[in-house]
């Protein structure tokens, strides 16, 4: 197992220092204890009652955890289902090792007869994290904010005060943009926010050659987080010092000190306790151990449980659809649209170049060279530093090619490796072993390189719902990938895009040729014809993990939507939903950004209506 070579490999490290002159083992060893000694303990004795309970200390929940406690008087719950963060989950390139271990849910999608048809059993496996920092302990750490149409949209379907001119200043407050060349665009970017983003401190020659082979076909190279998007950039990441910067991290370690915010961790919320006739949501039920406990809310419930289990747990507690609902056996409270709307961004895994020299991220042979481990640990540098091996993108509006303000409905993710190079990719997406071994063991041993071609802009939306009324059982996740085929079609133009570009002259100097061992089930079509790809991409079907829209924001007249544009459940009191599920539509690129700047719009419309005057706190830390 790779993982435990590299584990021997820092225990063997760590020997050897000892016993050298030079050793600063002690230090680096000190340093790694430390890391998350900041991170806010689990408090065994909780309050019969809070001014507001947040569920999920995900992306939203740490967020919102951090503003509402800005106010001293507010007492604040954050219950979390997982556990604490560590130092590997700190480790960028390692981001999908962490997909095997109890941090993180585990979803599947139902079986399908039109998308993930390579993956084992035709399911698509949806992680989602299960640990302080949710899925932003889990995800890639990319950082993008999408384009101005797609918030001036979600104005436009009547979702008064998210148009790109008014949710501009919530990206801008989370902000520490340590890029000099970025940072000094003062209308798009700000420093000394919480949320730290940077570029890793190592690339590979190839993520130059990729950034070049736009320029040599004409594309600019792009700032993507201001509004002009088209165009290629090497990676923004919300990384610190070379170490994943989680929401958790990012505002709850430094107000740990905070005597008004509580946290309870391996806590699961079962239930919100709702009065059927006052139709006021009062407590949170969670179990902790085995013991289940009951907690008020003097003002507010807050769910945050990301795109599966917000609304798995709205669903449990009587808000959905009734006919679902009641065809399991729970009373219905109030009737809306819960789960619906379900959107992502899917990409074609497998598109694979082979290069003739070692300039690829290769992270069997990373991790067996010790002096990578010792590089990372004392510096936070090397090629253990890339976040899950990506380094680069390209954002296309293919309907508009020659437009440079257009409105992308491409992106290209670029990776200085590939499934043949990081094994955990094919056990994480679940490609099935005999596809991997017909059209992949023969190239294991080279140098690769690959892009994501990936949809932005879906038509088609799927829907959660619950398998039955235990809140333990997983969710039955149904994306719906290809219910339209011009999402296909895109899909297709991405790809032939992709291989245009590894035939410039700066992919061509590392000999990059496009691998071509076919996919048995799509024998049938010529290798490259858009049939085939048509039939590659109904097979290796990738998420991009960009699950949303389960809880969607719309106007009262919308009757799809959930909550209101202040993201309050509709009919009931006393409840909203603060997290990536609020989405109406998916914002272009990925969905992590967006998900900080909902929640801290959040923070403002409770502070709001509640009656404190925004701004009159300061930002500073106890
Ligand atoms: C593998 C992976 C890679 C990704 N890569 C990127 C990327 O590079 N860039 C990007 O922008 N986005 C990326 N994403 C997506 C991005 O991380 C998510 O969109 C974002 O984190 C969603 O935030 P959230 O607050 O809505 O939910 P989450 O961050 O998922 O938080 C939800 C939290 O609620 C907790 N919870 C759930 N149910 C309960 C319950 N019943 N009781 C108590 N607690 C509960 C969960 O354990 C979790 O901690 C990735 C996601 C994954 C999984
Ligand atoms: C695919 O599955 C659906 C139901 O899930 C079914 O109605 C349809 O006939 C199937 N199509 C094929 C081609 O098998
Ligand atoms: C980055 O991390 C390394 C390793 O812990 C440390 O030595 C260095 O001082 C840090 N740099 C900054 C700017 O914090
Ligand atoms: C790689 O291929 C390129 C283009 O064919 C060639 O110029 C170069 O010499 C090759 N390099 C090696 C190390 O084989
Ligand atoms: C800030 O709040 C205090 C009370 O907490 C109030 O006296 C003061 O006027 C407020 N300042 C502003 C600028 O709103």
């Amino acid at each position: 197992m790779i993982q435990s070579s590299f584990l021997l490999n820092l225990v063997l490290l760590f020997f050897l220092e000892s016993v050298t002159e030079q050793s600063n083992t002690g230090r680096i060893l000190a340093d790694i204890l430390k890391q998350h000694e900041e991170e806010p303990k689990s408090r065994i004795d909780l309050l019969d009652e809070y001014d507001f309970i947040i569920i999920g200390a995900g992306t939203a929940g740490c967020t919102l955890a951090n503003r509402l406690t800005e106010i001293p008087e507010w007492k604040v719950l954050l219950v979390e289902a997982g556990g604490r963060e560590n130092f590997v989950m700190d480790i960028p390139l390692l981001a999908s090792f962490i997909q095997f271990t109890s941090a993180n849910w585990k979803y599947k999608t139902v079986p399908s007869n039109t998308s993930c048809l390579g993956l084992q059993n035709a399911q698509c496996n949806h992680p989602r994290g299960k640990v302080m920092g949710g899925s932003s302990t889990l995800n890639y750490m990319i950082y993008t904010r999408g384009h101005p149409k797609d918030y001036d949209a979600w104005a436009a379907l009547g979702n008064n005060g998210w148009s790109y001119r008014e949710v501009l200043p919530y990206f801008l407050k989370s902000e520490d943009m340590t890029i000099p060349k970025l940072a000094e665009n003062k209308k798009f970017h700000s420093t000394g926010g919480y949320l730290t983003i940077s570029h890793p401190p190592y690339r590979t020659p190839l993520a130059e050659a990729f950034v070049e082979s736009g320029l040599e076909t004409g594309q600019n190279i792009v700032d993507y987080n201001t509004d002009t998007m088209i165009g290629f950039s090497f990676l923004q990441n919300t990384l610190k010092n070379g170490t994943r910067w989680s929401s958790s991290r990012a505002f709850l370690h430094p107000v740990r000190m905070r005597t008004n915010l509580h946290v309870t961790k391996m806590s699961t919320a079962t239930k919100i306790l709702i009065h059927p006739q006052t139709k006021e949501a009062t407590s949170v039920q969670f179990t902790r151990g085995n013991k289940r406990h009951v907690i008020r809310a003097r003002k507010e419930i807050i769910v945050s449980s990301g795109a599966i289990n917000s609304p798995q747990l709205l669903m449990l507690s009587g808000v959905g659809p009734r006919q679902h609902l009641e065809s399991l056996g729970i009373k219905t409270i109030q009737d809306l649209a819960v789960g619906y709307n379900l959107m992502d961004h899917i990409a074609l895994g497998g598109l694979i170049f082979t290069v003739n020299q070692s300039v690829s991220l290769k992270t069997s042979s990373i991790l067996n060279d010790p002096s990578n481990a010792l590089n990372y640990f004392s510096y936070h540098k090397g090629p253990l530093s890339v976040p899950g091996g990506c380094e680069a993108l390209a954002f296309y509006d293919l309907k508009d090619p020659t437009n440079p303000h257009g409105y992308p409905n491409i992106e290209l993710l670029f990776e200085g490796g590939s499934i043949v190079s990081e094994h955990t990719l094919r056990k994480g997406f679940g490609i099935t072993r005999d596809l991997y071994n017909a059209v992949y063991k023969p190239i294991e041993k080279r140098d690769t390189w690959m892009v994501l071609p990936m949809l932005m802009r879906p038509k088609s939306k799927g829907r959660v719902m619950l398998r039955d009324r235990n809140p333990f059982h997983k969710p039955l996740i149904n994306p719906n990938y290809f219910q339209y085929d011009e999402d296909l079609e895109t899909m297709v133009g991405g790809v032939k895009k992709t291989i245009e570009l590894s035939k410039t002259k700066g992919f061509q100097k590392f000999g990059t040729k496009l691998h071509d061992i076919p996919i048995p089930a799509c024998k049938k079509h010529v290798f490259g014809s858009d049939d085939y790809w048509r039939c590659a991409i109904r097979h290796l079907t990738f998420t991009i993990y960009h699950l949303s829209g389960t809880c969607k924001m719309g106007p009262k007249w919308d009757s799809s939507a959930v909550v209101d544009p202040r993201l309050r459940v509709y009919g009931i009191k006393g409840l909203r939903v603060v997290d990536v599920s609020v989405i109406p539509e998916i914002p272009v690129g990925h969905t992590n950004g967006p998900t900080f700047m909902i929640a801290e719009k959040a923070a403002d419309l409770i502070k709001q209506d509640w009656g404190v005057t925004i701004n009159n706190y300061s930002d500073e830390l106890n």
